[in-house]
């Protein structure tokens, strides 16, 4: 089989740079969080890479910012402390969902601080980042000013009396720890008093007319778009710093305890995974080759609570300093995941135990559930009924099913090769037809963030093959000299079947994708394969096929019903 750097995959070569939003290193990640923003991003990125293209998918951990300090200091650590641990409670969660990222980077490292204060000095230089003097809470019982999620006290929109410092998480609300009524501190409830100090803010408004522009030309999905428009409508100075010692240092001469506001540094990440990444290639310039070519085509890969950061700020952040850096093209916000219709939470005991899940489970178990479900229009969830069925009815029923049906037949009537294909009959050609358009249709799914569209395809190709083999009974023929050619030819079908299945569905459960790959003889891994030639290259007859095993173990009523009362006894717990 070919490899992906041959002379005709390099023709139509587009250079793809794909994100996934940093995630917090604050507390583990869950399900919720794999369904919006990196399952989808390593799905398109393994398809892309498969396409020929030359693709760099970076992430990161998100490090700083209230929040952090706040769980820090709730759970005895110092900040990098904390964020130490969950960067690589973070990362070993990414490797065994088998995210594929080319890098996986920190906020907290060296190299992110030169893009942060480049943006930072020419957006001032250039007049969008202005100092104003404000009102802000101060706790005279710890003689420091507290900021966002430090601050508690009651919802000015709907009265509820917990609310948090940045948002209601009553009314969904959201506005400045300012607004609050009776502000107290989150951690020692002392009530908090308003005193003058000193902000930067970049001034958001100073963009409208170019983001409004600029947005006319994205054919996002119609909620990020209506979204998008909507808040560039009412943009007003943002304020970029906060009174905190967690942070990226303010490069100003009078900002003397005041760090960067986390949305500020954290977007410039991407950036600086990057940059990271072409350092360990030995080639340090590497990352401009993606970020500052107009025809690199830039993916970002985020939960819709993250839209206005990557549809509007980042965007204006960039477009306001000197870089010639790719603004983003694609945004394939994804709504929530939730749990038996309830969103993720630890706290709460509404979660999943990710140890004991591995544990039982395999990685494109979970892949293909929340493919197969994902979000992308509405909001979705996982439920255990819903990934037994997944995995019982199509992934086993289905995929294993012919994979198994095919090869042993394979193994027992041909010698365990692949069988020469004789003359064709019409129900044969029409079969190969028929998968051909479904390898064309599942690669426009992919091309265009379609997982759930993705999944079904392949589910379908899977179960054309099973029908295909029944219609054609070479078992009976096998049985015929006479005969004998047309169980070959039927054999032959079934194993193109097999070759298209393990090229298509590698995105979305590449591990089982790769065995289906070397239970057809061929020693290459998958993702070195390139998609095209590959599907349009004809089997060898006679190359000897491996043996197979069962890809996928049934899961019995009983076990899931033992999760199901788990997951409830641990709420009430
Ligand atoms: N950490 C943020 C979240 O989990 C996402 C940051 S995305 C970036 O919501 F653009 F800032 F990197
Ligand atoms: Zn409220």
């Amino acid at each position: 089989m070919t490899e992906k750097n041959s002379s005709t995959s390099k023709k139509n070569l587009q250079k793809i740079l794909i994100t996934s939003a940093l995630p917090y290193a604050n507390g583990p990640l869950h399900f919720g969080h794999i369904a919006g923003a990196y399952l989808p991003a390593d799905c398109c990125a393994r398809y892309q890479r498969q396409k020929g293209n030359d693709v760099l998918y970076v992430c990161g951990s998100d490090e700083y910012g209230v929040a952090v300090a706040l769980s820090a200091e709730i759970a005895g650590r110092t900040p990098q402390e904390h964020v130490d641990i969950f960067h690589e409670i973070n990362r070993n969660f990414f490797k065994k969902l088998r995210i594929s990222f080319d890098h996986y980077s920190r906020t907290t490292c060296e190299s992110h601080k030169q893009p942060v204060y480049s943006y930072f000095n020419d957006l001032f230089e250039n007049g969008f980042i202005e100092g104003h003097v404000t009102d802000q809470l101060f706790s005279e019982v710890d003689n420091r000013f507290l900021a966002d999620r430090y601050v508690v006290g009651t919802c000015p929109k709907c009265k509820y009396e917990n609310a948090r410092g940045d948002e209601c998480t009553k009314c969904g609300a959201s506005y400045e720890a300012m607004d609050l009524i009776d502000p107290r501190s989150k951690l020692t409830n002392a009530p908090l008093i308003k005193k003058e100090t000193k902000h930067w803010f970049i001034m958001l408004d100073k963009f409208k007319t170019k983001l409004t522009e600029w947005i006319e030309s994205k054919n996002w999905k119609p909620n990020v778009v209506n979204f998008t428009k909507e808040y560039i409508k009412d943009l007003r100075p943002r304020a970029i710093t906060r009174d905190a010692k967690w942070g990226l240092p303010v490069p100003l001469p009078d900002a003397e305890d005041k760090v960067l506001y986390v949305w500020f540094d954290a977007p410039i990440g991407y950036i600086s995974a990057s940059m990271e990444w072409a350092k360990i290639q030995g080639d340090d310039d590497k990352w401009k080759k993606y970020w500052c070519d107009p025809d690199t085509k830039l993916i970002q890969f985020i939960g819709k609570d993250n839209i206005p950061f990557h549809a509007v700020i980042f965007p204006a952040m960039t477009m306001g300093q000197n870089q010639p850096f790719k603004l983003v093209d694609e945004l394939p916000a994804n709504e929530f995941y939730n749990l038996e219709g309830k969103q993720f939470s630890k706290s709460e005991g509404w979660y999943i135990d990710l140890d004991d899940f591995f544990a039982k489970y395999t990685t494109d178990q979970i892949r293909y559930t929340i493919a197969a479900n994902a979000p992308e229009n509405q909001d979705s969830e996982f439920t255990w009924k819903d990934f037994q069925s997944r995995c019982n009815a199509e992934l086993l029923g289905k995929y294993g099913n012919l994979v198994n049906r095919v090869l042993v037949f394979a193994e027992k009537n041909c010698e365990g090769k692949i069988p020469a294909k004789r003359e064709l009959e019409d129900v044969d050609r029409n079969f190969l037809k028929v998968i051909h358009m479904l390898a064309k249709e599942i690669a426009s799914s992919y091309e265009t963030f379609k997982l759930r569209r993705a999944s079904q395809l392949i589910m379908e190709l899977a179960q054309e093959g099973n029908t295909y083999f029944n219609s054609k009974c070479p078992w009976k023929d096998a049985k015929m000299v006479d005969t004998f050619g047309r169980m070959e030819t039927t054999v032959h079908c079934c194993l193109e079947c097999l070759k298209i299945l393990a090229i298509t569905s590698y995105p979305i459960i590449p591990d089982t994708a790769d065995q289906l790959w070397s239970f057809l003889g061929y020693n290459s891994d998958l993702s070195k394969v390139n998609w095209d030639e590959a599907i349009q290259s004809s089997l060898e007859g006679g190359r000897p096929l491996s043996k197979c095993h069962i890809l996928f173990k049934k899961l019995e009523d009983e076990e899931i019903q033992i999760e199901i009362d788990k997951l409830y006894s641990m709420k009430s717990g």
